[in-house]
């Protein structure tokens, strides 16, 4: 018995000793583990008279007890001490002063935008702006997005849960090309404009993040043509890229809002790389513009600004812009 008592002291002084949580572990192992102490008096139990073991037994098990209180006690002691000293060493005054002022930096994409206006601008667009949460019939039924096509599927698309005058779920815009009818709408041909912005998708891989920007051009008129918009389509790449050579190759798509539809693709490195969304827009969009598909025509285009920075800078990931890792960021 009095054993018992000798080992719980010895439990508390072996506890008291241990400086961090391993010694501690090291220590509970000495007394409670296979081969400890305290488990190693249980044998003697078997020894012991019948009328003995009851009350030994009792004894034994307050011994236990008090030696997993010791050793609770002390781990959170241990862990106590470990918050304060990492308090401690953190410990942060928000009152200082900062140290030294880092400058700041326009955002690669931001540059993208920029320059892409700057570009624009320089050959008689106007730059427009739009809302980001849409109304299902801008950034759908406007643009002949049949009823059941699939970008208008829950997975593919972010709803907002507000109803719109249809009783229709507003949409985050899964593109700018509701910005061509909002345009549209508001002023009269000749129409020559582009609207850049946040989109928004159900999408996440290193070439698809759920935002990401794009610039939507819109050029209507009497007489606007395919070869209009290859032209000034040529002409914008080359200037972005500074490339005069850069060559582009028009290859037949499919978007419902313009007919005939083209995938815009510039060389790059050896291959072709698809670059723009583009067509003449399509009779019906030009009817939802409020104007009369007999009299006017012209060309709409969407072009990824993610995609323009990438090839620019020669970026890989996507998700870099999204990071906000000064060591990406600060290159530009
Ligand atoms: N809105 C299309 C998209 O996000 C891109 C696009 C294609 C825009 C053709 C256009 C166009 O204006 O004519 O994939």
């Amino acid at each position: 018995m009095q054993q018992l008592d000798g080992i719980v002291s010895r439990a508390r002084a072996a506890f008291s000793a241990a400086g961090d949580a391993a010694s501690l572990e090291n220590a509970k192992a000495r007394f409670l583990g296979k081969q400890g102490e305290l488990t190693a008096q249980q044998s003697a139990l078997k020894n012991l008279a019948p009328e003995q073991r009851k009350e030994w037994g009792a004894k034994f098990n307050a011994a236990k007890q008090q030696i997993e209180q010791a050793l609770e006690a002390r781990r959170a002691e241990i862990a106590d001490a470990k918050l304060a000293a990492r308090l401690a060493e953190e410990a942060l005054d928000v009152t200082l002063p900062g140290r030294g002022r880092g400058r700041g930096g326009i955002h690669p994409v931001i540059r993208t935008w920029q320059r892409v206006e700057q570009i624009w601008r320089s050959i008689g667009f106007e730059v427009a702006d739009g809302p980001e949460i849409e109304t299902d019939w801008y950034n759908f039924t406007a643009l002949n997005n049949p009823e059941n096509h699939p970008a208008r599927s829950m997975q593919d698309t972010f709803y907002v849960d507000l109803k719109d005058q249809d009783g229709l779920p507003l949409v985050l815009r899964t593109h700018t090309s509701p910005m061509q009818v909002r345009y549209a709408r508001t002023h009269q041909p000749p129409i020559k404009a582009i609207a850049l912005g946040r989109t928004y998708r159900v999408d996440s891989d290193a070439t698809h993040s759920p935002m990401f920007h794009q610039v939507e051009g819109l050029w209507i008129d009497e007489h606007i043509s395919f070869a209009d918009l290859k032209s000034v389509y040529t002409d914008f790449l080359r200037r972005f890229f500074e490339m005069d050579d850069l060559e582009l190759r028009f290859r037949p798509s499919f978007f419902p809002f313009t007919e005939p539809s083209a995938e815009i693709d510039m060389a790059f490195k050896g291959s072709w790389l698809e670059i723009s969304g583009a067509g003449q827009v399509h009779p019906s969009v030009v009817r939802n513009f409020g104007l009369d598909p007999e009299r006017y025509i012209g060309f709409a285009f969407g072009s990824g600004l993610e995609r323009l920075t990438m090839l620019r800078y020669g970026i890989d990931d996507l998700r870099l812009f999204f990071d906000g890792d000064l060591r990406f960021l600060e290159q530009f």
